[in-house]
C-alpha cells in the first residue's frame, strides 16, 4: 500500500505527477487558501502534508495521529511549532537554495526601485506631469559603491552580496546570530555588531528567518540610528519589523525610503498607512515567485515528502528537528 499525503497548495502538474507515482493522495483543488477546518479534516489519514505558510501547531497534529512529515514549499518555516512537531516526532522540511538567486534578484529590484523611485516615477510619467525643465525633484539615490548592510547571512544572504559586491561595487557589512569567518574571507565582507551596521549603512537589508529572537528585531530605536539617506529593505518576514516605527520614520524623513517584500499580516490590509506613502516601495511576498524558482521549490517540498513518509530521511529536515 502506498503512503497517504495530502497537498494544501496548488503545484505545478508535474510535480503532482511525481507524488502520484509514490503516494496515494488528496488536495486542495481551490485557488484561494485552505480554510483552517478543512485542513484539519484532510490531515486525520494522512502520513504526509505539503503545504507552505500555515500553522503546524498542537490542535493540528492532535487531529493527525499518522502524521509523519510536513514538507513547506518555502525556505522560512516559521508556520512550524518546532517544539510540538518535536513531542510528536513529525518531520518537518523546508525548500533551501533553489530560491536563493530569485530572492537576491528581487532584493536588489527593490533596492532600485526605493532609492531611484522607480514605481512613484512611473506614476508620475502615466499621469502625464512629466514637463521640460528643471528635473531635480525627480532626483533619487546611487545604489553603487555605497555599503550594503545585510541582517542575516544566509545562502540568500551571500546570494545578495555577490550582486552588490562584484556588480555594484559595495562594501558590504553584515550581522548574523554567527559570525562567517569562512564567507568574511571569501566574500570580502565585514562583521559588524546590529548597531554599527544601521548607523553605517546607506542599503539595510533585513533577510533573517522568523524566530522568537528576531521578531520585532527593528523597531523606532533601530530606525533612529540609521541615516537619513538611508532605504530599509525587508524580504524576510513582517514580523521582524515594528510597522508603525517603519511608517513614522518615512513620513517623517528618519530615512529615506523603504522596499518591502513582507508585512505583518497577509496579504496586506489595504488600510496599512505604510501603502500611502511614495517612498515605500510595496510588494505581495513575492521574493521567490518566478515560474521556474517555483517550480523547483514545489519539487523540492515534493521529493522532501515522499523520503519522509516511504521511511527516507528527507534532504532538507530542518536543523531543529534533526
Ligand atoms: C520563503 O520561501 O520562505 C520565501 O519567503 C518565499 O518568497
Amino acid at each position: 500500500m502506498k503512503p497517504k499525503v495530502y497537498i494544501a497548495r496548488s503545484i505545478p502538474k508535474q510535480v503532482e505527477a511525481y507524488i502520484a507515482e509514490h503516494c496515494d493522495y488528496e488536495k486542495w483543488e481551490e485557488e484561494s487558501a485552505i480554510p483552517r477546518e478543512k485542513l484539519l479534516e484532510a490531515v486525520r489519514d494522512v502520513d504526509g502534508l505539503l503545504t507552505s505558510g500555515t500553522a503546524i501547531d498542537q490542535e493540528l497534529l492532535d487531529q493527525a495521529p499518522r502524521l509523519k512529515a510536513v514538507c513547506n514549499a518555502s525556505v522560512g518555516y516559521n508556520n512550524f511549532d518546532l517544539a510540538a512537531m518535536k513531542e510528536k516526532k513529525v518531520m518537518g522540511t523546508n525548500t533551501p537554495s533553489v530560491l536563493d538567486d530569485t530572492v537576491a534578484d528581487l532584493v536588489f529590484g527593490l533596492m532600485l526601485a526605493a532609492a531611484r523611485r522607480i514605481p512613484e516615477l512611473d506614476r508620475f510619467v502615466k499621469e502625464g506631469k512629466w514637463e521640460k525643465g528643471d528635473d531635480s525633484p525627480l532626483f533619487g539615490l546611487d545604489v553603487h559603491h555605497t555599503t550594503l548592510g545585510i541582517i542575516g547571512m544566509g545562502r540568500i544572504g551571500e546570494a545578495i552580496v555577490k550582486r552588490g559586491k562584484f556588480g555594484f561595487g559595495m562594501n558590504v557589512l553584515y550581522n548574523n546570530r554567527r559570525r562567517k569567518p569562512q564567507v568574511e574571507q571569501e566574500l570580502g565582507i565585514t562583521y559588524a555588531e546590529l548597531d554599527d551596521l544601521l548607523k553605517q549603512s546607506d542599503f539595510i537589508v533585513l533577510m533573517t528567518p522568523l524566530t522568537p529572537q528576531t521578531e520585532n528585531l527593528i523597531g523606532r530605536d533601530q530606525f533612529k540610528l540609521m541615516k537619513n539617506t538611508a532605504v530599509f529593505i525587508n524580504a524576510s518576514r513582517g514580523q521582524t519589523v515594528d510597522e508603525d516605527a517603519l511608517y513614522e520614520a518615512l513620513s517623517e524623513g528618519q530615512i529615506y525610503a523603504a522596499g518591502l517584500d513582507v508585512f505583518r499580516d497577509e496579504p496586506v490590509n489595504p488600510a496599512n498607512r505604510l501603502l500611502t506613502l511614495p517612498n515605500a516601495v510595496t510588494l505581495p511576498h513575492i521574493g521567490s515567485a518566478t515560474a521556474k524558482t517555483r517550480l523547483d521549490m514545489a519539487m523540492c517540498a515534493a521529493k522532501n515528502l515522499v523520503d519522509a513518509v516511504s521511511g527516507r530521511t528527507p534532504a532538507n529536515l530542518v536543523e531543529e528537528l534533526k
